[in-house]
């Protein structure tokens, strides 16, 4: 049996292949009185909860199809992102860019894609390297995250690397133990996969690193199929 398969058939039985991932995130959003994305985002681009607004240049809230079947969540804006006000338009957003439209056959517009923090986390908060989000700061931005996956309903979520991953599951378990299967968060299936920047800075295109992401989004892909999730909306350009 090979990977796929062998991830494919244990999907519904999450526990027994994962006997350490502690019970899923139940909590609500705080923003259960919100009931659109665009009057969420409102209250996001004004937002202080935690330190990162303090070196942001602009709230990344999140974007695409508020009706997709598929999301993709990151770990929080790099500095492109940051300029911009948009996720994933960077060279890791190419890459992830290029994923989804040649890989799944969708267009970007149609998924949904957002990140566990909507500002961009850097060391020391002096504007220059990325970090991961601290726990503070997933705690304080998460609420706007639960809320839009509410919002939005996917079927699919796909978590790219160990914030989002984690913060989904609930485990402190990494990526490379993790992806590979399907999970569940509340009823919405979840593929954990490589961060973009990851496989970028781990020998990119050619990698085994690439070639893994490829295997996950084959698991993506039979999901698609059973859940009759079209796949061909790539607009002719
Ligand atoms: N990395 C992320 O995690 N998110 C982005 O939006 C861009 C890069
Ligand atoms: Fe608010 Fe999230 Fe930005 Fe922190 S990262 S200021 S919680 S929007």
């Amino acid at each position: 049996m090979d990977l796929f398969e062998y991830a494919y058939k244990n999907q519904k039985k999450e526990e027994s292949i994962n006997p350490n991932i502690e019970k899923p995130l139940w909590k609500n959003s705080q923003y259960d009185f919100v009931s659109t994305l665009e009057e969420l985002k409102q209250i996001a681009l004004e937002c202080r909860k935690c330190k990162l607004c303090l070196t942001r240049k602009n709230v990344v809230f999140g974007e695409g199809n508020p009706n997709a079947d598929l999301m993709f969540i990151g770990e929080g804006p790099g500095k492109t992102e940051d300029e911009t006000g948009r996720p994933f338009v960077g060279l890791a957003g190419q890459l992830l860019t290029r994923i989804i439209e040649n890989g799944l056959k969708i267009s970007r517009e149609n998924v949904y894609i957002a990140n566990v923090v909507k500002c961009r986390p850097t060391v020391e908060m002096k504007g220059e390297k990325d970090r991961p989000p601290d726990e503070e700061e997933v705690n304080a931005c998460s609420p706007y995250l639960i809320r839009q996956i509410e919002l939005i309903k996917p079927k699919i979520i796909i978590t790219l690397g160990n914030p989002s991953t984690r913060f989904l599951l609930n485990t402190k378990l990494g990526i490379t133990k993790l992806r590979g299967n399907v999970y569940y968060y509340k009823d919405i299936a979840v593929v954990p996969t490589y961060h973009p920047s990851f496989v970028l800075r781990n020998g990119g295109e050619n990698s085994l690193l690439k070639k893994d992401v490829w295997e996950d989004m084959k698991i993506v892909l039979k999901l698609m199929q059973d859940l009759r999730i079209k796949s061909y909306k790539i607009n002719d350009k």
